[in-house]
Order: structure tokens, then C-alpha cells, then sequence
């Protein structure tokens, strides 16, 4: 049979036809309630006529022009991504995809530094290409990648612990036996269990890659624009990367991911890249940036993502307390998480998956990973404290009756 090729076992369903804000529409008309953003991209939620109409515009205007040349919706573009990054950042690289733009980050300091190595956690996933796929959790032995152990942390929501002494060392002797190109973290892995590591721990971890000569690389594609309620999710553990990399919200939902890169770093590299893609750059891509840059600035979502974030976040607290199988509520902005369990307080993969399959008679798309007995939220940015409000009681409704 000639059909779409599904990369997991099988798709899931249903098929859908339609997506109205937080819903999602299947071909039978009844709606689902998107609790996942799509792939933790459509921040704007299913069929945003902002997003259509900048699409439209740019589509009729100029929808690519080749990635020798430089469009002025490109340029635009830049100057308003540059208006919200950090002051470090003065390069900027237009790609389709998170892990194109990753590959690319990862190759930039090869170059930049002139070594090969590259440090990352355990519990990081930084993208599906080579270099990225290789430094992603799963992996496996790799003479160029150095998995760093953060299981100390496991579940961890405190941003101010302090990592003790063991830890240090433990850091540095990883650069004392190595010589990396890059450290190269997620500000908060996400496929790897949201963990939320303490700001020390991440400091410590820069201020050896100084010390060593390693450029800081922060995979942004899932915490960036705004998912944690800042612009970026370094910006929580006062990090300075040389290179940030964007993607999906960037986009929310149309393919545009970003490398940001310090000036010293785009100076390092400047000629010597020797790629070019041929979305590299399009103006399609850059007006759907810019939109949804423009709409996060002047709707003021970082504060909001945030308040919607402590709302949500008070209520998976409220569950944990009332459900002793739930536990390690955690989150910043809107991006949380908690944890299921089996009698003996380990990770239970069968209520993970009754708590997914039960949300869908509810009509709602959950995230879950039944392995680590994660349950994730990442809903658009539009969700409303009331639908909020609903999701956190059909989850109360199945936590009841959760055998
Ligand atoms: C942190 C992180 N980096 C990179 C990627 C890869 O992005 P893409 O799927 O757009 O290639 C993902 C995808 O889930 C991700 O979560």
C-alpha cells in the first residue's frame, strides 16, 4: 500500500482536519483539547490567522529568493530577533529545523575552537541529525561525546539548590581528562524528563568551559521564546552562551529555527563554514519569526506565560498533595511536569499510560512518557486560566479512579 511512512510503530489517531486555538479537530468533527502544542510548537495554538495572514503576505510578496542573496523581510527579521536576545548575540543564521540548527551550532564550534570533543547530559536531547542525535540521550558509546551524570538531580524543581563540593570536582575533572569544543546543554532537558537542574550546577558547568577554552552551547529550540516564561530559558540560571539555538515556537508551528552566535564566535567562523542550505535564510521562514516575535513582545507573553505557568503549576501541586501515586510537581513558565507512581513509589509505566489513555476520553491530548512515569504539559500560550482549570480536573477526575 502507498502511504505516509510512520517513523514509530504506527501513527497515532485520529486523523485530524482542522485546528481551532487549544483544539485540535478530527475528520469526525469532535474536537481534542491540545495539552502538547503539536510538537511543543504551536505556542499560538491550531489555525492562528495571525500567523496565516504574515504567511500569505510574505508567500505572494517573496517566498524564497536563494540563500546567496538576502531578502529585506530577512533583515527585518534579524534586527527583531536581535531586539530581544541577549546583548552578547550578534549573528544570526536562519535554518528550518531545531536540529539543523543544532548540527550547525555544534560544527560552528569545531571550527571556532579548532577540537572535536563535546560535552553533554545524560538526560539531554539535542536534536535528530548527526552530531545532535549522537550527544542525545539513548546514545550510545561515543569517543567524541562525554555524557555528564546528573542523576543527583533527578526530579530536582529547586533553581537554588546548591551542588556540593563532589560535584565540582566531578566537573572539572571531565575537562581535566578532556578537551571539549563545546558544552552543549539544554537550560532545561525536556524529552529527558523536564529536570530542572539547579542554577549552581549549571554555573559551575560555565564557568569550566571558560576556564577550559569550551564555547557554552544552549539548545533552545524547546525552552526558548518564551516556553519558561522568559525569552529564553538560559535567562532563568544567568548564563551567557556563545551560541543559542531556537526553533520550533519560533514558528509556532511553521518550520523556522535560528543560530544566534557572539561576535568573537561569527568572527571565528566567518568564510570557513563552507554550507549553505537551501532554506538557509528564506524570507517565508523569517516572516513567521518576526510575527510571532512581534506578537510575544506586544501582547506581553513573557509575563503572562509566566502567570499562567504559576497557576498551572499550583494545581499539579494541589493533585500531588491529594494522590500519594503523584509526586515532583515542577515547572517554570508553561513547561511542567509530574511524576507517577506504582505502590512502591517507582516510576509506574502502566498508570502513566492509564492517566494518557483516560485523558483522551476526556478529549484531551496529554503528554507522557509511561517509562520515566512522566506526565508533561506544554499547552499553547493561549490557553486560558479556565482551561486550565478544566484540564486540572479531568486529571483529578482520572487520578480518582486510577487502579
Ligand atoms: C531540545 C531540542 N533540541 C532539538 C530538537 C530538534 O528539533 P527539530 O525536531 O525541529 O529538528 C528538539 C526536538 O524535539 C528538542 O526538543
Amino acid at each position: 500500500m502507498k502511504s505516509l511512512f510512520a517513523t514509530s510503530v504506527s501513527f497515532l489517531r485520529p486523523i485530524w482536519s482542522q485546528g481551532q486555538g487549544c483544539y485540535l479537530i478530527s475528520e469526525e468533527g469532535k474536537r481534542y483539547f491540545d495539552l502538547e502544542s503539536g510538537t511543543w510548537c504551536a505556542i499560538f495554538g491550531h489555525g492562528d490567522q495571525g500567523l496565516a495572514l504574515a504567511l500569505k503576505k510574505q508567500a505572494e510578496d517573496l517566498a524564497h529568493c536563494g540563500s546567496l542573496y538576502l531578502s529585506r523581510t530577512a533583515i527585518q527579521a534579524t534586527e527583531t530577533l536581535l531586539s530581544i536576545a541577549p546583548p552578547q548575540f550578534s549573528s544570526v543564521v536562519w535554518l528550518a529545523s531545531g536540529s539543523e540548527a543544532m548540527d550547525w551550532a555544534m560544527q560552528v564550534a569545531r571550527l571556532a575552537t579548532g577540537k572535536r570533543k563535546f560535552l553533554v547530559l545524560d538526560c539531554g536531547f539535542l536534536g535528530s541529525t548527526d552530531l545532535p542525535f549522537r550527544g542525545s540521550l539513548h546514545r550510545k558509546e561515543d569517543p567524541e561525546f562525554t555524557f555528564l551524570d546528573t542523576s543527583k538531580y533527578l526530579y530536582n524543581g529547586d533553581l537554588n539548590l546548591e551542588i556540593d563540593k563532589e560535584t565540582k570536582k566531578h566537573i572539572n575533572s571531565q575537562f581535566k581528562e578532556n578537551d571539549f569544543a563545546a558544552l552543549v546543554i539544554e537550560a532545561i532537558p525536556v524529552s529527558g524528563g523536564i529536570n530542572i537542574l539547579p542554577r549552581s550546577f549549571l554555573k559551575a558547568l560555565e564557568e569550566a568551559c571558560r576556564k577550559n577554552g569550551a564555547l557554552l552551547i544552549l539548545d533552545e529550540v524547546t525552552c526558548g521564546m518564551c516556553r519558561t516564561g522568559m525569552w529564553f530559558g538560559f535567562q532563568w540560571f544567568d548564563l551567557e552562551p556563545d551560541i543559542a539555538v531556537l526553533g520550533k515556537a519560533l514558528g509556532s508551528g511553521y518550520p523556522v529555527s535560528a543560530l544566534l552566535m557572539k561576535e568573537e564566535v561569527a568572527r571565528e567562523v566567518e568564510g570557513r563554514i563552507g554550507r549553505v542550505q537551501s532554506h538557509q535564510n528564506d524570507p517565508l521562514g523569517a516572516a513567521a519569526a518576526r510575527y510571532v516575535i512581534n506578537r510575544l513582545k506586544s501582547e506581553g507573553f513573557p509575563k503572562m506565560v509566566q502567570e499562567k505557568g504559576e497557576f498551572l503549576l499550583k494545581g499539579l501541586e494541589n493533585l500531588e498533595s491529594a494522590f500519594p501515586f503523584l509526586s515532583h510537581a515542577r515547572g517554570l513558565g508553561l513547561l511542567a511536569a509530574l511524576q507517577v507512581l506504582d505502590d512502591e513509589g517507582k516510576p509506574s509505566k502502566e498508570r502513566t499510560e492509564y492517566f494518557q489513555s483516560r485523558a483522551l476520553e476526556f478529549s484531551i491530548l496529554l503528554g507522557a512518557k509511561p517509562a520515566l512515569g512522566l506526565l508533561r504539559f506544554l499547552p499553547p500560550y493561549i490557553i486560558s486560566f479556565e482551561e486550565i482549570e478544566c484540564a486540572l480536573k479531568a486529571l483529578k477526575e482520572i487520578a480518582e479512579t486510577v487502579p
